[in-house]
């Protein structure tokens, strides 16, 4: 695979300060060498920033629709919009290395504008589709899917390009256990494919990942967002909204490797690494092996 790292260090999606070194943690942990190693083309694009002097805020303000940090979010999201259109336009993949989870409203912005009927596999523990109505907290990270649907604010729905950037039945939620009551609300209201936890514990994560490959077999392109947190907190302890119960790195593996195997898979983003919440680093090194695990050995 031809791979196009981009960092993308926004905290501004969340209150934790660290969540911006996620990163270099992850890219000090050996990430280009070890998916060069597995025979693939990488460049690394280094960061993206936005116009601000920071990619933090320590006074995290909320705006009168109870968004926290909206300038910077909309900023950085176009910016890194316009990273992802040109690493598609160059016809390589946008490995996006995050940084919270807000971060997926501009790269899944600009995938969409390149694949018409994208699917989106969501791997976290929350839903992230709360959007300016329904968020309890005003965090940004825990609305990504809900912008993307085209839900609240006009102007984080309108990034990249005008309108809501996927469709409702081409989204799979996956590893969820933290749903907020709005989420759990417009999850059914829309019929969105939802396998919790619950359902990982009694199906196999393997068999999960099966299905929710089958749900999306008609899209155009796959893009996997992957937040760190799906996993268990024995396992990434480096997050900043742990939930306990979580996925074994084991079976992510093995789900990832199903995932490698599809030519639908066109982009990605890895989420939510904060090193000053880790463990001597082991949340970063593991995430270098979900890379490895996303992309798979190339076959010569
Ligand atoms: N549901 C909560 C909220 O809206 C938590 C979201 C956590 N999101 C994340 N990407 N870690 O604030
Ligand atoms: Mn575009
Ligand atoms: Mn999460
Ligand atoms: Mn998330």
């Amino acid at each position: 695979v031809k791979i196009d790292i981009i960092g993308a260090p926004t905290a501004f999606g969340q209150p934790k300060l660290g969540v911006s070194l996620g990163p270099d943690a992850v890219r000090f942990s050996g990430l280009e060498e070890n998916l060069k190693s597995l025979g693939h083309d990488v460049s690394d694009l280094g960061n993206v920033y936005g116009n601000y002097k920071t990619v933090y805020r320590k006074d995290n303000v909320k705006d009168g629709q109870g968004l926290i940090n909206f300038d910077e979010v909309r900023d950085f999201s176009e910016h890194l919009s316009q990273a992802v259109d040109n690493t598609l336009k160059n016809k390589r993949f946008p490995f996006v290395i995050g940084g919270d989870h807000s971060l997926s409203i501009g790269s899944v912005s600009a995938v969409s504008h390149h694949y018409s009927n994208l699917g989106v596999l969501w791997i976290d523990a929350h839903g992230d589709i709360n959007s300016s109505d329904t968020s309890p907290s005003g965090n940004i990270h825990g609305m990504p899917l809900g912008v993307l649907l085209g839900e609240g604010n006009e102007a984080l729905v309108n990034i990249n390009h005008k309108g809501a950037k996927l469709k409702h039945e081409n989204i799979v939620l996956v590893g969820v256990r933290d749903l907020d009551a709005g989420e759990k609300a417009y999850i059914k209201k829309h019929g969105i494919k939802c396998y919790t936890m619950s359902d990982v514990a009694r199906l196999g994560l393997d068999t999960v990942i099966t299905k929710a490959l089958k749900h999306l077999q008609e899209c155009d392109g796959i893009h996997l967002s992957l937040d760190v947190d799906s996993l268990d907190p024995m396992e990434m302890p480096g997050t900043g909204t742990k939930v306990d119960g979580g996925i074994f790195l084991s079976d992510m593996l093995l789900a990832l490797n199903i995932l490698s195997k599809t030519e639908q898979l066109v982009s990605a983003d890895l989420v939510e690494v904060n090193p000053l919440l880790d463990n001597r680093n082991k949340t970063a090194v593991k995430a270098v092996t979900l890379a490895e695990y996303i992309f798979g050995q190339s076959q010569i």
